[in-house]
């Protein structure tokens, strides 16, 4: 190593900068690994990750302490010695290394995983500040000699530790609702669902029958505070053709004994119209994929509807209950202005993550699969669950989708034809993975007169007429940085399919006969 390069890695702002990128590594591989949907091979999860992770936590370590050791001024007054400078240039090499691997998993990740990892790096932040000051205080704080920057350093760590008190107790967050609420018909009455910008109460008013309602997001008696999504199931007649509003407490902690709460905020009146009429024109969404604005464009191209169907993969996965606020409810809500049905059906991509168990909860749905009628039309709402089997790795080891779908399946054999004209939705246009259940719930569907199935999950956009069983319409989603919503038309004559993208340009246009 030359003399001018052995100074250069002694030199304590380059060990400095080098131990904060090598400190800085970890934490954005945790995040990105721990929350996004990279899957770069099997290997991934199978350890390999963790062996990557606590060698960017060694070499954090390595980089520290040679910064720590070159700030000990009084050992290193005068020479830089050869083997410092090689360990530091060691600790840059891995730490340049690690950089490329974090910006590699940045570019896989895109758009779609980002906003993700970002949400997990801020969970991470507690724990980082408080990671950073022990390593600054073993590490450097002993070599520093001079007292005014130690007393500096004292400062930075009480005010940091006083400013997390603070927002632990008064999290910065303006309280407010993040959009109109959604109503979705679930099957047995409705969901009105809204979500805030931090945890609170929820309810809604209304009046009905003469008298005045106010019903809360409750569980047992004991109101939910302790969620930003907020859903109170209301019957089908409350709520057709009447007036409501909805409201929320900010909740700031619930305790055993009282609790602390902040701001109240009541929405504006919303006037809910279901869908009744003999021609009813729905919206089709699917596999928007945390692109809310990009859909949100298209429709603006399609005119106005009655009605939407929310047909899922509305995130990579859900990790947080902000992912379930802002690309579910936010989105549904957004589009459907509080003042018409959302039949909601389950993407692949919301089974995925910590938060996918407690979607049901918090959107007051018993379940993915159940049937529900507008007037004289009738749509049996199925869940095709994951596209893989159980033991995949991508599931970690929490999927039962095998029996879920086979109970759905028992479900479905059980239902009657009503003589109403049908339309099945599901996710996946070839339903279940498993052939056997797949073959007895198009039997069965065909059974129950079902004309066109209406799907996703392929983010493309045609209809297959060559299907065995009916028609199978895949509504397209996101594709290549576009976007393609569609309206879908009942009549009693027929059903009419338009598609168009973000540009207005229409991808298709069909007509499919009712099934006699
Ligand atoms: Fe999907």
């Amino acid at each position: 190593m030359t003399i001018k390069a052995q100074k250069f890695f002694t030199h304590r702002a380059t060990t400095l900068l080098i131990s904060f990128f090598a400190a800085l590594a970890p934490l954005f591989y945790y995040a990105s690994r721990s929350s996004a949907h990279v899957f770069l091979d099997t290997a991934l999860f199978a350890g390999f990750s963790q062996v990557v992770f606590w060698l960017m936590m060694i070499n954090a370590v390595l980089a520290m302490t040679v910064a720590a050791m070159r700030w000990r001024v009084s050992a290193f007054q005068t020479d830089s010695p050869k083997w410092l400078a090689a360990l530091s240039c060691a600790a840059f090499a891995f730490t340049a290394f690690f950089a490329v691997v974090n910006i590699a998993i940045l570019c896989v990740m895109g758009e779609e995983s980002s906003p993700i990892v970002w949400r997990s790096m801020a969970e991470l932040l507690p724990f980082a500040l408080a990671y950073l000051i022990a390593a600054l205080l073993a590490f450097f704080f002993p070599s520093v000699t001079d007292r005014r920057v130690r007393t500096a350093i004292a400062v930075i760590i009480i005010l940091i530790a006083v400013l997390a008190i603070l927002f632990m107790l008064y999290p910065p967050v303006y309280f407010d609702f993040l959009s109109d609420p959604m109503v979705i018909d679930n099957g047995e009455g409705y969901s009105v669902v809204f979500a805030t910008s931090a945890a609170g109460t929820g309810y809604i008013e209304y009046e009905y029958g003469g008298e005045r309602y106010k019903l809360y997001d409750e569980s047992s008696g004991r109101i939910r505070g302790s969620s930003t999504i907020h859903s109170i199931v209301v019957p089908y007649e409350h709520l057709n053709n009447n007036t409501y509003r909805v409201g929320s407490m900010r909740v700031f902690e619930e305790y055993a004994y009282g609790g602390r709460n902040g701001r109240s905020i009541v929405s504006q009146d919303y006037v809910f119209t279901p869908c009744s009429k003999e021609d009813i024109t729905l919206l089709c969404v699917s596999d928007w994929h945390t692109r809310n604005n990009k859909a949100k464009e298209a429709i603006s191209h399609l005119g106005e509807y009655d009605a939407v169907l929310m047909m899922g993969d509305a995130a990579p996965g859900l990790q947080y209950e902000s992912e379930a606020a802002e690309y579910i409810v936010k989105f549904g809500g957004d589009i459907s202005r509080g003042s018409m049905p959302i039949i909601y059906t389950r993407g692949n991509h919301e089974t995925r993550g910590k938060y996918a168990s407690e979607l049901s909860v918090a959107l007051k749905m018993d379940k993915y699969y159940y049937e529900t009628s507008f007037g004289d039309y009738r749509f049996i709402v199925l869940d095709s669950a994951e596209d893989k089997e159980d033991s995949h790795p991508e599931y970690g080891g929490l999927a039962d989708y095998e029996n879920y779908r086979a109970r759905m399946t028992e479900w479905l054999e059980g239902l009657d034809a009503t003589g109403q004209r049908t339309i099945a939705l599901c996710h996946a246009p070839s339903l279940f993975i498993e052939e056997d259940l797949t073959a007895r719930a198009w039997a069965k569907l065909e059974d129950l007169n079902s004309s066109l199935l209406i799907s996703g999950h392929l983010h493309q956009c045609y209809l297959d007429r060559e299907n065995e069983a009916f028609p199978v319409y895949v509504d397209g989603g996101h594709s290549g940085g576009d976007y393609i919503a569609s309206l879908v038309t009942l009549s009693p004559s027929g059903i009419g399919l338009k598609a168009c993208n973000m540009n207005g340009e229409e991808i298709l246009s069909e007509w499919v006969e009712w099934r006699a």
